[in-house]
């Protein structure tokens, strides 16, 4: 296989993208984790699997960043995850350390690369990735939208009995509390929800999304989701692997678009070879503009504190 994906954390959230790269045949993986034998083994044991699984994509685990020379795109899942009580937040100052450091040692290597940030606290790991790699901005994308836009859409096709196929569901704003789903653009079968269910129950739907990742959290008691987040991430590799430009919620730098400016936060762009191809503007209502607002002054707070 020609294309090379580079994982940077061979924890939870790395293997299960790694494995998901692998079996769609997107391209030759290399895993990179601080821990000596974990990525070695975890790439041997995927590798093992192909026989089985029927790809032929070759799997590298390592402790080596020279490993990661050339790579189309490098994910990062490398941090720690939250415990139960503890919010994004609270993972900012040691997730920051160590995003730079990858960052120092991976953007030399590959200086063509898309950047896919999974680490969080997600939107203030991508300010210190554009940082500290100097990539354009087009060129460091985060994972989040797609996560929460698949909660919602499980929810809603679970409480109308539909496929999940038929959903679709849209979230703006920052990876947390203050994320801003968006009903009357969340659709089955292109029917806004608005038209197939009752107020209190889309309310409802809503804070369970919002809400998500702590309901995961609290059963796991000792991680958070990788699932569903690895899922997103592969998404967005696939989109951008094979120039597919598909329309997906991700964290991009605005500029100016949605009259936010130099801040990373969730809109929908067209994800292409280039990265973030086009920042799409939808026009908002007054108290969507304003939740979008409040959701971006505590990305800025989040993203003041780190400096
Ligand atoms: N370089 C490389 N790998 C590192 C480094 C580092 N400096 N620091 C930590 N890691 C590795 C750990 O050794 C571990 O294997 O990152 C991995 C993280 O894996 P998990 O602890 O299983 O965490 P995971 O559930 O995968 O979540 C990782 O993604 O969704 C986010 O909030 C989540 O920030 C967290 C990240």
């Amino acid at each position: 296989m020609q294309r090379k994906v580079t994982v940077i954390g061979a924890g939870n959230v790395g293997a299960t993208v790694a494995q998901r790269l692998a079996e769609k045949q997107l391209a030759d993986v290399v895993m990179i984790d601080i821990v000596e034998g974990l990525p070695q083994g975890k790439a041997l044991d995927l590798q093992e699997a192909a026989p089985i699984e029927k790809h032929d994509a070759r799997l590298t685990g390592t402790n080596d960043y020279k490993a990661s020379e050339g790579s189309d795109v490098i994910i990062v899942t490398a941090g720690i995850p939250r415990k139960p009580g503890m919010g994004r937040g609270d993972l900012l100052t040691t997730n920051a350390k160590i995003v730079k450091g990858i960052m120092e040692q991976t953007a030399p290597l590959s200086p063509d690369a898309v950047l896919i940030l999974v680490t969080n606290p997600l939107d203030a790991m991508c300010h210190v990735a554009l940082q500290t790699s100097k990539f354009p901005r087009n060129r460091v994308v985060g994972m989040a939208g797609i996560l929460d836009a698949a909660r919602f859409r499980s929810f809603i096709a679970t409480e109308l009995n539909v496929s999940v196929e038929n959903t679709h569901a849209f979230v703006l704003g920052g990876h947390g509390r203050t994320m801003v789903p968006l009903p009357r653009y969340s659709t089955v079968a292109g029917i806004p929800i608005t038209e197939l269910m009752p107020q209190d129950r889309i309310e409802a739907l809503v804070e369970r999304t919002r809400w998500g990742g702590v309901e995961i959290v609290d059963l796991l008691k000792n991680n958070s989701a990788y699932y569903a987040p690895a899922s997103a991430a592969v998404e967005m590799a696939d989109s951008i692997l094979k120039d597919r430009k598909k329309i997906l919620p991700c964290t991009a730098y605005l500029q100016g678009e949605y009259n936010i400016h130099d801040l990373f936060i969730g809109v929908p762009v067209k994800l292409g070879k280039d990265g973030v191809e086009e920042i799409i503007e939808v026009t908002l209502t007054e108290e969507e503009r304003t939740a979008l607002k409040k959701s971006a002054d505590a990305v800025r707070s989040l993203v003041e504190s780190l400096d």
